[in-house]
């Protein structure tokens, strides 16, 4: 069973229909693009305890989350309660993504690199620290906020407006309660994931998101419009620097404070002058990190998770594919903002045969048509023996591709040389 209904979601079902040790996968709500490979379960992802009274019904024999906010309200200590195989951290591991303030203080004592900070409990305290600061800063609400709570303040009155909107307005709610100010770090932002069960770290390949909806990184941030695999600068020395002074460090860590993290780990990272640091940690699959990094997985996925799960990731070989693979979302007229829904998708068909199509937000028609259902609507992926070769086919495949008002970055995986 796959919790959530976003495009990630779709991916790691596809990617579970490959192996031969799955024979039937339901996924809870899954999307249009699902029902073809699954059985779609209406039921929502924060909703444990029907997912938990399903999943007994039909004998579910392994749970993979897809989204944080079940894993922050304790989706997997419920199904290891129950004894059903989950893949994901528990809710005390979670707060490695759940809590900013948690996660600062844990690469702070445990000496893992990240932005200078300091975290507040009172907006009084906060205001004050501010007004004695030079831009830019960063401002963070603790908690869960959608990709939504982090403003990177370039004047001192931005970052005071973005503190009011966390901790008076409490837009947030109780993500909110607490906030982290931090240093803006620059270079080169980059996503980078592994497979642990709480000791061995596995990496995955490495990707690059594109957050901000339009061209040339304009416009305000969305979940992702975008994403390729691998980065060309994530050279191996890099990774091994990634590896051994982050990743392995912050599972380490989590252990000493007996919060023992098994899952997927996924490090939102900018590589600096100084190095690589950590922005962020997420307790989950990116999306749409997955829809690249997935489809370039030649091990059983299963075999993976059930070896996270079961503690002995140790004994299990991950092979990747040396190819590139690029995705590029396309999203509702409007979007990040209002958008409308309902407008039917024409041209999947028609499309070569090696593109893969992972649905986000879609939903089948009486007719048995595909309609559009959400904000980011589709990711169209494509691998290549190279990135530029990917690139290439995904673009060629976009145009065919309609619904009203779509709209898609031109620029995902362009490289700029610098
Ligand atoms: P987060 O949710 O913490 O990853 O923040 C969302 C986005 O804000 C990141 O993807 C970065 O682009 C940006 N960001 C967060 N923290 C920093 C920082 N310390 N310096 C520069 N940019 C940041
Ligand atoms: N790609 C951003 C995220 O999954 O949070």
């Amino acid at each position: 069973m796959v919790v959530g209904g976003g495009s990630r979601e779709h991916t790691l079902v596809w990617k579970l229909a490959q192996s031969p040790k799955v024979n039937e996968i339901y996924v809870a709500p899954g999307n249009a693009g699902t029902t073809k490979i699954a059985h779609n379960l209406d039921i929502n992802p924060t909703d444990i305890e029907s997912l938990a009274k399903v999943a007994q019904e039909k004998r579910v024999e392994l749970v993979v989350v897809g989204p944080e906010a079940p894993l922050a309200d304790g989706i997997v200590d419920r199904f290891q309660g129950i004894g059903i195989p989950i893949f994901g951290p528990t809710k005390a591991a979670t707060q490695i993504e759940s809590s900013k303030v948690f996660a600062k203080e844990l690469m702070q004592k445990h000496k893992i690199p990240c932005a200078r900070s300091v975290s507040f409990s009172t907006y009084t305290q906060a205001k004050k620290y501010i007004q004695r600061q030079q831009p830019p800063l960063v401002v963070k609400a603790d908690g869960l906020a959608a990709g939504k709570g982090v403003t990177v303040a370039h004047s001192i009155p931005q970052a005071l407006e973005a503190l009011g909107i966390i901790m008076e307005a409490k837009a947030f709610g109780a993500a909110g309660d607490r906030v982290v100010i931090e240093e803006r770090l620059s270079g080169r932002e980059i996503s980078v994931f592994a497979f642990t069960d709480g000791k061995t770290v596995v990496p995955m390949v490495a990707a690059r998101d594109y957050k901000p909806v339009f061209d040339g990184d304009n416009g305000p941030n969305t979940g992702g419009m975008g994403s390729y695999s691998p980065p060309h600068f994530y050279k191996p020395p890099l990774a091994k620097k990634v590896k051994e002074t982050i990743m392995e460090p912050a599972v380490k860590a989590m252990h000493k404070e007996k919060r023992l993290y098994k899952g997927v780990l996924y490090g939102g990272l900018m590589i600096t002058n100084e190095g690589p640091k950590v922005l962020e940690f997420n307790a989950r699959f990116g999306d749409p990190e997955s829809q690249v990094t997935l489809p370039l997985l030649k091990t059983d996925l299963v075999d993976i998770l059930l070896a996270v799960i079961n503690g002995n990731l140790n004994q299990v070989n991950v092979e990747w594919s040396e190819d590139a693979c690029v995705g590029v979302v396309m999203a509702s007229a409007g979007y990040p903002g209002k958008y409308k829904t309902g407008f039917p998708i024409t041209g999947l068909d028609n499309l070569d045969k090696d593109i893969l199509v992972f649905h986000a937000g879609t939903k089948m028609g009486s007719g048995g048509e595909v309609l559009t259902n959400g904000g980011r609507v589709l990711t169209v992926v494509a691998m290549g023996k190279t990135i530029a070769e990917a690139r290439e086919k995904v673009y060629l495949n976009l145009p065919r591709i309609h619904f009203e008002g779509c709209h898609y970055r031109r620029d995902i995986a362009e490289i700029k040389k610098r």
